[in-house]
């Protein structure tokens, strides 16, 4: 057994691979990664509701052979997991998007492909065999937009994401400090940290710096050493609403889902122009800082769309039970950004493997433990009585 892998059978949960990646990653990279806007309230937020969450547990009920397989926006899944969309994963590991991605499709999970990925919708698509799904960016560039739209379609994607909680970059200060740019490119901090973090300048001399492969030529110019958020955000369309979402059903004729979405009535009107699926999300405290928490949106959301449209959340899941207490409050499945690539900064595609197999292992001693043998069984009833209220 390599030094890497007792690394990782060591690793017990989400945060001890949390710790191996901040020992690995120069910190500059570690932060772009771990990191949320300004003063990081919904960041904590995100956390702080899930453990606020308290359930109920009910006894004498078989639970020997937990049952976490689920339908998915219309696919059975062997778990209740997604991976959420992260573009600029190379950074942590070569590869990182092809790993994050054998290992969903390993595991019997949906994988989200980023428009800022380090590798090609078309690439992709010949790597991996698994569920992928295309989160799109709606670029200021349309031609550039409806070209990844359907070059999604072409690859044969089951499902598009549209992000659309990114009208700007949000105020990602660390990155700020750190100088984090786009187009990726190394300073002289940049090569001290590499020399005091060997392993992984090696992996990366080796991997070469990555590019944005579905936007090349998009983000050019690299005068200004914009944040990768700030650069993003000043590419992307302000100015998209209500009609041009309705022309994007028009266009993808496969399942469309909106990620970034906390208000039931948002949510509602999105269902009526045929969106499949509404994803919760606060971009991992990413964006604005001071939205409310991901699992504090999700029973308002879930009331209003009484099971018209598949409801899947992102944002603070770090534990196996995370999934149990999202599904008892009405969604299908949970995403997972950090969790899985603190998995691949700690150890590429064994890496990600580990936080699945921590995050599923979890899952199922929770179900155990709360006296749900299978998904379908789970509900409000297992929620503290105050917590499983329709209306919050
Ligand atoms: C992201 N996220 C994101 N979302 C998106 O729609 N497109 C993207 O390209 C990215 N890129 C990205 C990079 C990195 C490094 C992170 C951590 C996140 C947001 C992501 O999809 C998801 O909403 C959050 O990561 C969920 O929160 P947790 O699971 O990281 O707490």
């Amino acid at each position: 057994m390599s030094y890497l892998d007792r690394a990782l059978s060591r690793a017990l949960s989400i945060a001890d691979l949390r710790r191996i990646a901040m020992r690995r990653l120069p910190r500059s990279v570690f932060e772009f990664i771990d990191g949320g806007a300004e003063d990081e309230l919904t960041l904590a937020g995100n956390r702080a509701a899930f453990e606020r969450l308290r359930i109920v547990p009910r006894v004498l009920i078989d639970v020997s052979t937990p049952e976490l397989q689920t339908e998915i926006v219309g696919q059975l899944a062997a778990a209740p997991f997604v991976i959420a969309p992260m573009g600029a994963c190379a950074l942590a590991w070569p590869d990182a998007d092809l790993a994050i991605a054998r290992a969903a499709s390993a595991h019997g999970i949906p994988y989200t492909l980023s428009t800022m990925a380090t590798i090609s919708i078309e690439r992709m698509a010949d790597a991996v065999q698994g569920r992928l799904w295309f989160q799109l960016y709606v670029l200021r560039d349309r031609a550039m937009t409806d070209s990844l739209v359907d070059r999604a379609n072409s690859a044969g994607y089951e499902a598009l994401v549209v992000t659309v909680d990114l009208p700007a970059g949000g105020k990602r200060e660390r990155d700020l400090r750190n100088g984090i740019s786009v187009p990726l490119r190394m300073t002289s901090r940049h090569l001290v940290e590499g020399i005091t973090h060997p392993a992984w300048a090696l992996r990366m001399l080796r991997g070469g710096l990555p590019e944005f492969e579905n936007v090349r030529g998009l983000l050019g110019d690299d005068s200004a050493g914009l944040t990768i958020a700030a650069r993003v955000g000043q590419n992307l369309d302000a100015a998209y609403d209500w009609d041009d979402l309705a022309r994007l059903r028009e266009r993808w004729p496969r399942k469309l889902l909106v990620k970034g979405v906390a208000h039931p009535t948002d949510a509602v009107r999105m269902v009526s122009l045929g969106v499949d699926g509404i994803w919760v999300s606060n971009h991992g405290g990413r964006q604005l800082d001071g939205a409310i928490a991901s699992a504090d949106a999700l029973p308002r959301v879930a009331a209003e769309l009484q099971g018209k449209a598949a409801l899947l959340i992102d944002s603070g899941v770090r534990r196996g039970i995370d999934a149990l207490k999202s599904r008892a409050l009405g969604a299908q499945a949970v995403a997972i950004g950090r969790a899985a690539l603190f998995g691949a900064s700690a150890g590429g595609e064994a890496g990600v493997r580990r936080a699945l197999e921590i995050l599923t292992g979890e899952l199922a001693l929770a179900m155990k433990l709360s006296g749900v043998p299978t998904m379908q069984s789970v509900d409000r009833s297992i929620l503290r009585s105050d917590q499983a209220r329709k209306e919050e």
